[in-house]
């Protein structure tokens, strides 16, 4: 059988040069002010799932940014995503919050008029 530890020995990181820190800012950046809703997430996680299925529920198509699963979401987790938990959710642009916040919004009517406001939702 053969031994695949002495292949993958000098070689970390496969992926190639990790993005830098700029680009990445950058990148998040582009994403966040093209886009009216763009959650950030990691596959398995249920508050991801539950925030999800709220927009879904509320007719917002958000962007899904998937930590794990993106070709520079490693470098964007690594990056901004060590202290900040994921969903992390944006709007408009700008960093609206996590799960409690979105919820907490959605309870005290300041949800909608921010998806409004960021051209998520006309209704
Ligand atoms: C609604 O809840 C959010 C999140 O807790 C808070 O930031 C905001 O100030 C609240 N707005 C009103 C009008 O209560």
């Amino acid at each position: 059988m053969q031994v695949m530890e002495d292949s993958s020995m000098g070689s970390t990181e496969e992926s190639g040069t990790p993005m830098r820190k700029e680009t990445v800012y950058e990148k998040v950046n582009l994403l966040v002010s093209s886009n009216a809703v763009v959650i950030f997430t990691i596959s398995g996680c249920s508050m991801c799932h539950v925030v999800k299925q709220l927009l879904f529920g509320l007719g917002v198509g958000p962007t899904i940014m998937e930590l794990d699963r993106d070709a520079c979401g490693r470098d964007i987790h690594r990056l901004l995503f060590q202290q900040q938990p994921v969903p992390a959710v944006f709007v408009g642009g700008k960093f609206l919050g996590g799960i409690e916040t979105v919820v907490a919004c959605h309870i005290n009517g300041t949800l909608i008029p921010l998806l409004k406001e960021a051209g998520a939702l006309w209704l």
